[in-house]
């Protein structure tokens, strides 16, 4: 099968390296069909991604993407938001667990963040009011919002998942969050087999960084989604070594969840494994179970041996030889 490969910026050639010499060790039977999009590629061709890239992952359906650097506050828009709206990939799915020989102040983390992914502030409907005001559009509908507690629920029963956490400020923001919490509600009641719980974002903040553990499946609108996202990443031990998939009825977008890393980009030394883990949940969804099975396996060994890691997770290891490593426990 073709898919499609997008490197993106920073460090995004140097970790898609990876993932392609994985593909070939493993003998997997993907071609990967490579595009350029991104804030370099904008510098150099004022376009954001190069002409044929949203033609082929109509085509091809799956697609692999790196970080892209979006610069803030410039009229260039974001090609990760670009991409989910333009695909309708309307839930973004990040599993986080501990691996062994990554630091954390935690154990037994085993939780995962579907955020929906399409709407709320992230629409992008913002404007001028007068010079001195700026005003935004926090758009939240039925439609999406129970389009994804529902592929949350369906999520928790598939992977016999007990419990289902709504995150939300619906006390406050009575309208938005409130509908979407209606619809929590109302789609709940389709899954009785499963725990439900409701939780303000300020409150669940101060209860993931003091009990992750206790949490399982978590449903957000986009903004809160994302912001908690990344907390968790930071509980399992940082961003290098989280993975997202961004799943639409159609289409399937899998990331790394870090961005392009400017500071280190070059240097070869970047952590491969957000999207060497985000390959592995494509391989699941395309029914390579095993597949996806031996590749987490290998990269938790290497990780857990600490010979060959890379600086941000503890090690000396430059990308290839984290790499290589993978390749000689697969
Ligand atoms: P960042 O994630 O690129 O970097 C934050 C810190 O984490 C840096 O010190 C970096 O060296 C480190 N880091 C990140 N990924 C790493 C990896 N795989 N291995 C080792 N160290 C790693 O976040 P930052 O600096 O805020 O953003 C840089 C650019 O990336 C921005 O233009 C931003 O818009 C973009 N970005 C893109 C994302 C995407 O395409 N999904 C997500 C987040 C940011």
């Amino acid at each position: 099968m073709k898919a499609v490969l997008i490197p993106g910026d920073g460090i995004g050639p140097e970790i898609s390296a990876s993932v392609e010499s994985i593909t070939k060790a493993m003998n997997l039977d993907i071609e990967w069909v490579k595009y350029r999009a991104g804030a370099q590629y904008a510098k150099e061709t004022g376009e954001v991604w190069e002409p044929g890239l949203v033609d082929a992952i109509e085509e091809y359906k799956w697609a692999l993407k790196g970080p892209t650097a979006t610069p803030i506050g410039t009229g260039f828009r974001s090609v990760n938001v670009a991409l989910r709206q333009k695909f309708s990939t309307y839930a973004n799915v990040r599993p986080l667990r501990n691996f062994k020989g990554i630091d954390s102040k935690y154990e037994n983390i085993d939780l995962v963040i579907i955020r929906e992914n399409t709407e709320d502030l992230y629409k992008g409907i913002e404007y001028m009011l007068t010079d001195d005001i700026a005003n935004g559009v926090k758009l939240i509908t039925r439609e999406a919002s129970t389009r994804i507690c529902r592929y949350a629920f369906e999520y928790a029963r598939t992977n016999n998942r007990k419990k289902v956490t709504a995150i939300h400020k619906a006390n406050i923001m009575k309208y938005t969050d409130g509908l979407f919490l209606d619809c929590y509600r109302e789609v709940a009641k389709d899954y009785p087999e499963i725990e439900t719980q409701e939780v303000i974002i300020d409150n669940m903040c101060m209860q993931l960084v003091q009990r992750p553990e206790t949490f399982d499946v978590l449903v957000a609108p986009n903004l809160y989604g994302d912001i908690v996202s990344d907390l968790c990443a930071g509980l399992v031990g940082g961003l290098g070594i989280a993975p997202s998939g961004n799943i639409g009825d159609d289409y399937r977008i899998y990331e790394a969840v870090h961005g392009s890393a400017p500071d280190i980009a070059g240097k070869g030394i970047a952590n491969p494994s957000s999207l060497i883990l985000a390959f592995a949940m494509m391989l699941e969804a395309l029914n390579k179970q095993k597949e996806a099975q031996s590749l987490r396996e290998a990269l938790a060994a290497v990780v857990e041996e600490g010979k060959f890691t890379t600086p941000d997770i503890g090690g000396q290891a430059t990308t290839k030889e984290f790499t290589d490593a993978i390749i000689d426990k697969l």
